[in-house]
C-alpha cells in the first residue's frame, strides 16, 4: 500500500524544513531524511547567513558583490529578489527561535567573508548552521501536520514513466507523483504519493576525496531529478573552500571558516610568507575561487601538502567568543590557535549548479520543486559568494511554499502507480565492488575535475568514468536495492554531468578554470 500525503519533502536541512513548516499550515507533510533529522550540511555551516541589516550596507552593494563573485553569470533578477527578501527571512528565522550573536549595543553582530564589501554575515559563534538546524528541527518535531521519517532513502522520483509512458514523448508535460523510497529499517521499498514533491536533498561533495560535506552529500537529489528528465544546469561550477583543516584521514574535512580571515587571519606559505597579494587586491579576503586556486598553485610550486592560516591578528577574546568550536577542535589535535598557525588545504564544498528552478523554486517537472544546495536558481552564477547559500535556501523554500499552497488542493493523487518491481534481483554479496568503485570515482574527480582542469584531463575522467558506469549499471540491474549501490549510481550520474558541462564550457570563468583557456 502506498503512503499518501499532501506534501512530500525529500531532505531535512534548512531548505526542506523551512518549506515543510510553511506548507504544514495548510496540509499534511512527510519529511524524508536518509539518516537522522539533523545530519545535514546545514548543521555544519559555520560562518553564517548573509543579509543586508544596517547602513552603510545596502541591497545594491550586496547585489554587486554577489554578481562580481559569480563572474556575471548570475541571473540578475534572481539576485535582486533574493537580496531584497533577505531581512524578512532573517526576521522569520529569529521568530522561529534562531539565536544570532549580538553586540553590546543590541545590534546584531555582523562578520565579513571573502568577496563581501561590507560586514553583513549574521552568525551564531562559529556554529551558525547547527543553531539554525536546532531551531527548525525543534519546531518541525512539534508540528502536528509534520511527520519526519528518518533512515528513509529516496531512490527515484515517480513520473509518467512509472505508468509505462515514454518520457521522451511526454516531454514538456512531465508531472511528479511522489517517490520510491527505501525504508532502511525494514529493508523495504515503499511508494510515497503526494500532490507536491520538494527535493531538498543538498549537495554532492562526496564525489571528491576531500570534502567539507557530511556523508549524506552524494548528489542523490540532482541524480534523481536528472533521471526523471528535469532540467539540470551549471554543474561545472563546483566550489572548493580554500581553508579546510589539514588533518589527513579525517572525513569530512573540518572547515576553518572564512570569517576568521574576515576577522584578520591571513594565509601564508609553509615558510611563513604571505602570498595572496600576488593574486588579488583583496588578498586573503578575495572571492573563494581565486583564493582556492592561489593555494593550489602555491602548493604545486612548493610541493607542500598545505599552507598556513595565521590567526595571530585575532585577539584571544575574539577567538574564544567567536570561534570556540574551531579553537576546541584544533586543540584536540595539538594546535592552539591563540598561538599557533593552522595548516589548511582546499576541499570540495558546494555545488553552485543543480536542478534548474524558476523564481518560485519550480522545476521543469510539474508539481516538483527544488530548493537549497540541490537547486540552481541563478543566484550564484559561476561562483557562490560566501554565506549566500543559507540565504538562498530560506528565500526559495519560502517562495516554493507560497506557490505549492496556492494550488495543491486542485491536484489529485495519482493512484495507478505500481509498487517497485524487484523481480530477478539478488542480494549483492560483493560490497567490495561498490566501495572500490566509489573510491575510484573520487580519485578520478579529484585528480582530473578539481580546481584546475584541462581538456585532456576531462577526457581522461570521462573515459575512466564510463567503465565504472557500465559496471555499476550491470550490478544495479541484478542487485536487490541497497543505499550503497544507489548512492554510487547517483555519484556517477552527477560526476558524469559535471564532466559533460565542464567539457562544454570553452572558457575559464569563476570556478571552472581550464589551462586550455587561460
Ligand atoms: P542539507 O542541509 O545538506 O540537507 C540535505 C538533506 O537531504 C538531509 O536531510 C539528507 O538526509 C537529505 N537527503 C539527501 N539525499 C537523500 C535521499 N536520497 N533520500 C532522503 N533524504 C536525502 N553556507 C552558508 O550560507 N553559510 C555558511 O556559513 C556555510 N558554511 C558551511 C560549512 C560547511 C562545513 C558546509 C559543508 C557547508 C556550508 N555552507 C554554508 C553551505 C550550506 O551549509 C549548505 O549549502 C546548505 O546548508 C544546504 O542546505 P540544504 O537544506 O539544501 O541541504
Ligand atoms: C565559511 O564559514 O567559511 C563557509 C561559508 C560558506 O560556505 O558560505
Amino acid at each position: 500500500m502506498a503512503t499518501q500525503t499532501d506534501f512530500l519533502v525529500i531532505g531535512s536541512g534548512m531548505a526542506g524544513l523551512i518549506y515543510a513548516l510553511k506548507v504544514a499550515e495548510h496540509g499534511k507533510v512527510i519529511i524524508l531524511s536518509k539518516t537522522s533529522l539533523v545530519e545535514t550540511a546545514t548543521s555544519y555551516a559555520q560562518g553564517g547567513i548573509a543579509a543586508v541589516m544596517y547602513s552603510p550596507d545596502s541591497y545594491e552593494k550586496h547585489i554587486s558583490d554577489t554578481i562580481k563573485a559569480g563572474a556575471g553569470l548570475n541571473d540578475e533578477e534572481i539576485v535582486r529578489l533574493t537580496i531584497t527578501e533577505s531581512a524578512e527571512r532573517i526576521k522569520e528565522l529569529i521568530e522561529w527561535g534562531t539565536n544570532f550573536d549580538k553586540e553590546k549595543s543590541g545590534k546584531y553582530s555582523l562578520a565579513k567573508e571573502g568577496g563581501h564589501s561590507e560586514f553583513r554575515v549574521l552568525h551564531h559563534k562559529d556554529n551558525t548552521g547547527f543553531e539554525i538546524q536546532r531551531a527548525l528541527s525543534e519546531k518541525a518535531k512539534k508540528h502536528p501536520n509534520i511527520n519526519v521519517l528518518e533512515n528513509y532513502f529516496s531512490i527515484d522520483l515517480i513520473t509518467q514513466h512509472h505508468l509505462g509512458e515514454d518520457l521522451n514523448r511526454v516531454n514538456g508535460k512531465l508531472e511528479c507523483y511522489g517517490a520510491y523510497v527505501l525504508n532502511n529499517k525494514k529493508n523495504k521499498i515503499e511508494t510515497f504519493l503526494a500532490r507536491k514533491t520538494m527535493v531538498a536533498a543538498g549537495g554532492m561533495g562526496n564525489i571528491y576525496q576531500t570534502t567539507t560535506n557530511p556523508i549524506i552529500a552524494t548528489g542523490d537529489g540532482i541524480a534523481m531529478a536528472y533521471r526523471a528528465k528535469a532540467d539540470v544546469e551549471k554543474l561545472e561550477f563546483v566550489q572548493f573552500h580554500p581553508t579546510s583543516l589539514y588533518n589527513p584521514g579525517e572525513k569530512p574535512s573540518f572547515l576553518i571558516t572564512e570569517a576568521m580571515r574576515g576577522a584578520g587571519a591571513v594565509l601564508k606559505t609553509k615558510k611563513g610568507e604571505e602570498f595572496m597579494h600576488k593574486y588579488h587586491k583583496l588578498k586573503s579576503l578575495a572571492p573563494r575561487d581565486i583564493v582556492a586556486r592561489a593555494i593550489d598553485n602555491e602548493m604545486k610550486i612548493s610541493g607542500d601538502e598545505f599552507v598556513y592560516l595565521d590567526p595571530s591578528a585575532i585577539s584571544e577574546t575574539e577567538i574564544m567568543n567567536h570561534f570556540p568550536t574551531i579553537y576546541a577542535k584544533c586543540l584536540k589535535i595539538g594546535i592552539d590557535i591563540t598561538k599557533d598557525l593552522i595548516p589548511v588545504v582546499p576541499a570540495a564544498h558546494y555545488s553552485c549548479g543543480g536542478i534548474k528552478t524558476d523564481e518560485y523554486g519550480r522545476t521543469s517537472i510539474k508539481n516538483l520543486y527544488a530548493s537549497g544546495e540541490v537547486a540552481s536558481t541563478g543566484l550564484h552564477g559561476a561562483n557562490r559568494l560566501a554565506s549566500n547559500s543559507l540565504l538562498e535556501a530560506a528565500v526559495f523554500s519560502n517562495r516554493a511554499a507560497e506557490d505549492a499552497i496556492s494550488d495543491f488542493k486542485n491536484i489529485s493523487i495519482e493512484n495507478e502507480i505500481p509498487n517497485w518491481d524487484s523481480e530477478g534481483t539478488v542480494h549483492n554479496e560483493e560490497m567490495i565492488l561498490i566501495t572500490q568503485s566509489r573510491k575510484e570515482l573520487q580519485s578520478i574527480m579529484s585528480n582530473y575535475v578539481g580546481i584546475v582542469r584541462s581538456n585532456i584531463r576531462l577526457k581522461r575522467a570521462h573515459d575512466r568514468l564510463a567503465i565504472i558506469y557500465k559496471e555499476t549499471e550491470e550490478l544495479y540491474d541484478k542487485s536487490i536495492i541497497s543505499e550503497e549501490i544507489c548512492e554510487l549510481r547517483n555519484m556517477i550520474n552527477v560526476a558524469y554531468l559535471i564532466i559533460k558541462m565542464a567539457n562544454k564550457r570553452k572558457e575559464s570563468i569563476g570556478l571552472h578554470y581550464s589551462i586550455d583557456y587561460e
